[in-house]
């Protein structure tokens, strides 16, 4: 199943309830809440006390996206808030296998995610593991960039592992993706789309009416 996944990395502050409302009426199914630390990322985010509130106010999975060096060191305090769906990017894991261990302890949803230039075997040996791929359309760390072509070829090569091992796996991508560049990566093979500046400027409920239009 398509499954939009709003990053609140572009919302409204002062109207973050609302616009998350906004976005869970017109049926986005997923929220995507990206944790940086300035470190494993130049920019510095949000995190656990944003992401407790968010998970009073919606019944959206918490799609939560730690761009944080060593991510296991959190694993614990973000399921406490909440999160529906943990990805770590296999760039920023010690253990990559000890982090998914945390993940699925917490019963919860594991992601591994890969930034442009990481090739798609850093997952050979844990892909039958976990429930997402992330494949980042951009370098992580800042929203409103242009999605970088040769990561098309990488979801079209990640779907085509994922199916050749019948596995299921979501193939989730983040970065760049706009009304522009959504066929793209759906006829790639992704299926859980993040869009941060696309849903979130101008009419949120309008934009993400019209991205899951685009997504049947
Ligand atoms: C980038 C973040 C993204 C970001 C996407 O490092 O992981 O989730 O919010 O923003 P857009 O959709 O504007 O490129
Ligand atoms: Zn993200």
């Amino acid at each position: 199943m398509n499954c939009l996944s709003p990053s609140i990395l572009a919302a409204d502050f002062t109207k973050l309830g609302e616009q998350m409302a906004a976005a869970e009426q017109a049926g986005a199914q997923y929220l995507h809440f990206d944790v940086m630390d300035g470190f494993f990322v130049p920019n510095i985010s949000f995190g656990m006390p944003v992401l407790s509130s968010l998970r009073k106010g919606t019944n959206m999975m918490l799609d939560v996206h730690l761009m944080v060096e060593d991510p296991a060191r959190y694993i614990g305090q973000i399921a406490d808030c909440g999160a529906d769906i943990i990805t770590v990017h296999a760039e920023a894991c010690k253990d990559l296998n000890y982090a998914v261990d945390l993940i699925k302890e917490r019963e919860l949803l594991a992601g591994v995610a890969l930034c442009p230039a990481t090739p798609l075997t850093e997952l050979q040996y844990i892909l039958h593991r976990i429930d997402m791929v992330l494949i980042m359309t951009v370098n992580p760390g800042l929203g409103g960039q242009k999605l970088i072509p040769y990561t098309l070829d990488k979801v079209r090569d990640m779907k085509a592992l994922i199916d050749s091992k019948g596995l299921k796996t979501d193939i989730e991508v983040d970065g760049g993706v706009n009304f522009k560049t959504l066929e793209q990566v759906l006829a790639a093979g992704a299926n859980i789309i993040v869009a941060g500046s696309a849903v979130f400027e101008g009419d949120v409920e309008e934009n993400t009416k019209r991205m899951l239009d685009m997504m049947k």
